[in-house]
């Protein structure tokens, strides 16, 4: 059964209590919290005090997506906010590989993201350092976009690299999930798959959680 990670920036947020309530009741087993900085990415999403009130009410951990510039001014803060994985962006990342080793010294989980042009090939000498790869199915900066089919191929070739090396790092999805494109993903090798707006526009949302759970 994939992981499933809703995210948060789909979500109400003049009531954002009534969406985070419905995560923790849900068969979901992550927020995902997206933070953007209009430089990395077009657009801004919330910051800190936001963040710090969803952990104040979320009884799952937090799955943190930073689509900011450099990344490494943030670990602390968000460690300190009780995130349980972060991500950051190899595009992003001058220094990758000191970078996951920050995250790890403040006690989380590290993971790389990849935009849809970069190759996974880009990961043969760092994904041993990977707690999980999280592969943008759109491009990112906005919730709703279409799903990306490339991401597949690009799937394919990560669960091959993965188990070529032995290892056990887990493939995260974010961009376009949807009970079709989930499908797909997760026979092509998906550990995790984030749904923003597939989830959340809905008036079941907790219905379409359990649907992808089941996938
Ligand atoms: C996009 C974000 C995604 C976004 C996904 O930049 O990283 O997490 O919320 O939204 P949907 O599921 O609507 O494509
Ligand atoms: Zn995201």
């Amino acid at each position: 059964m994939p992981i499933i990670a809703p995210s948060i920036l789909a979500a109400d947020f003049a009531n954002l209590q009534n969406d985070i309530e419905m995560v923790n009741k849900s068969q979901a087993d992550w927020f995902h919290i997206d933070v953007m900085d209009g430089v990395f990415v077009p657009n801004i999403s919330f910051g800190m005090p936001v963040i710090e009130s969803i952990k104040k009410h979320a009884q799952k951990p937090l799955d943190v997506h930073l689509m900011i510039v450099q990344p490494e001014r943030y670990i602390e803060t968000m460690a300190n906010i009780g995130a349980h994985l972060i991500t950051v962006h190899q595009e992003a990342c001058t220094h990758l590989h000191r970078t996951l080793a920050q995250i790890k010294e403040a006690g989380c989980k590290a993971g790389v993201v990849l935009n849809p042009a970069t190759p996974v090939s880009i990961l043969e000498d760092i994904l041993l350092d990977c707690d999980m790869v999280l592969l943008m199915s759109v491009n990112p900066g906005y919730g709703g976009q279409k799903f990306i089919p490339q991401t597949l191929n690009k799937v394919k070739k990560l669960r091959q690299m993965i188990s070529e090396k032995g290892l056990n790092t887990l493939i995260e999805i974010d961009g376009g999930v949807n009970m079709e494109t989930g499908k797909a993903l997760v026979e092509a090798g998906a550990d995790a798959l984030v749904a923003g707006s597939f989830v959340f526009s809905s008036p079941e949302p907790a219905e379409v959680i359990a649907n992808l759970k089941s996938l």
